[in-house]
């Protein structure tokens, strides 16, 4: 035993070194213990979120927190919360604090629903948000707690859903108000919720911009080193990576560098990551396709991004219609035995795609002498064959952890 090769390569990269020394600091939910260059943002949240602490009665406060993607909003928005608990606390100020990604609940009613049954143990099915939102005051009334829900990506859910919420003390409020609420959105996706009355009822909106080269200087050298060894990244190689973020003032586009080019030197065996694996590194990550925002879509909506991937990636073609990217998504399917949703349901996928910034849709009119017009799908600034690869890994993952769960039960 132990004299076998493959043996022999297990027990080589077991003990093999690696560049990292906290690799989970840089996983898309980890929320670092300090936000270099958020501190103004952080302040001005805690000046807004103030006088649920001062203030004798209960009271309600509705930010909206909007920006571009990679900016901070998540990760300041989480910080900020998790600490306002806890000084709340100190004070007997009992705050629930809870956050959604509208993509992975995309309804009120399932927001509420979960809120319920999380936090008061009901199970709530059957009820309409009206009701919900009564047994959900009701509860923090008589338990003398306010609740501080964050919205992430809220226009997927609406304007008048959210609404719903604020209003909530008003109709059920029994003369007092015990919810708060954080959007978050970004630029363009806030105008459409912006255009409802919604705005009239937000106390601060918080506009936070693209990060300069330095600003990504610095938020990148602390990253480092939180994730990795010490010399596994020399400065100038922060520097290189700050200057590639620096075009899309993104800072998770340079987080997701940093990360690839370290597995790129565990896996070659090196101490050090070098300009080279940077720019191997930065080839692999497309800021504008956000990984999360793939990892929350479901089979089906996988299946339709797949379809027009498909359909895309043969050159010269820059846009597809409804009609032929379904005849795509009908062969993809196949391809992995799967029943295919019938034409109203899929394009519900493709709506829900394009709300998320994956796809882009627009109507043209027909070509003349016709009447009518027609949609017409293109893809961001995502090349077609990334797309494929990207939805093929997450579809195969969800299929083997339904055969798997199957298999268990
Ligand atoms: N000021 C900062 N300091 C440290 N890390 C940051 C900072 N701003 C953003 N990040 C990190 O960059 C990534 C993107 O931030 P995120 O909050 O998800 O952006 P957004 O929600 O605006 O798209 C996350 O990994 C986050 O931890
Ligand atoms: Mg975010």
């Amino acid at each position: 035993m132990g004299n076998n090769e493959d043996e022999n390569t297990i027990e080589r990269f077991l003990s093999g070194s690696s560049v990292f020394k906290n690799e989970h600091t840089l996983d898309l939910k980890y929320v670092p213990p300090k936000l270099p260059r958020r501190r103004e943002e952080l302040a001005r949240l805690t000046r807004d979120f103030r006088p649920l602490i001062n203030k004798e009665k209960s009271y309600s406060i509705n930010l909206a927190i909007i920006g571009p993607a990679g900016v901070g909003k998540t990760a300041t928005t989480k910080f900020f919360c998790t600490r306002f608990v806890e000084a709340a606390q100190k004070r007997d100020v009992e705050i629930i604090y809870t956050y959604y990604n509208c993509y992975t609940f995309r309804t009120i009613s399932a927001i509420l629903r979960n809120l319920l049954t999380k936090y008061f143990g009901i199970t709530s099915r059957g009820f309409s948000n009206y009701e919900l939102l009564g047994m959900l005051t009701l509860r923090l009334k008589r338990e003398k707690k306010h609740l501080l829900i964050v919205l992430d990506e809220a226009n997927i859910i609406g304007a008048e859903d959210i609404l719903s919420i604020i209003h909530a003390p008003e109709i059920h409020g029994f003369g007092e108000a015990r919810i708060s609420t954080i959007i978050i959105s970004r630029p363009t996706e806030f105008q459409s919720l912006l255009n409802a009355p919604l705005s009239g009822h937000i106390n601060d909106k918080i506009q936070m911009n693209g990060y300069s080269y330095e600003d990504l200087k610095e938020i990148l050298e602390y990253r480092v080193e939180l994730a990795f060894k010490t010399s596994a990244i020399s400065e100038e190689i922060v520097d290189m990576v700050a200057e590639i973020a620096s075009q899309t003032q993104n800072a998770r586009h340079g987080i997701e560098i940093l990360y690839h080019a370290g597995k790129i030197a565990d896996r070659e065996g090196k101490e050090e990551v070098t300009s080279e694996m940077i720019r191997v590194a930065k080839g692999e990550v497309y800021p504008e396709l956000r990984p999360d925002i793939l990892n929350d879509l479901k089979l089906h909506e996988l299946l339709t991004a797949l379809a027009i991937a498909k359909r895309l990636k043969h050159s010269g073609i820059t846009a597809t219609t409804i009609n032929e990217s379904y005849d795509y998504y009908g062969i993809a399917c196949d391809e992995y035995g799967i029943p295919a949703n019938a034409k109203p349901t899929f394009r519900r996928h493709i709506d829900v795609l394009t709300r998320m910034g994956i796809i882009g849709k627009s109507v043209l009119p027909l070509r003349r002498g016709r009447r009518g017009r027609r949609g017409r799908i293109t893809l961001y600034d995502i090349p077609a064959v990334i797309l494929e690869e990207r939805t093929r890994k997450l579809i195969e993952r969800q299929l083997k952890s339904s055969n798997n769960n199957n298999k268990n039960n």
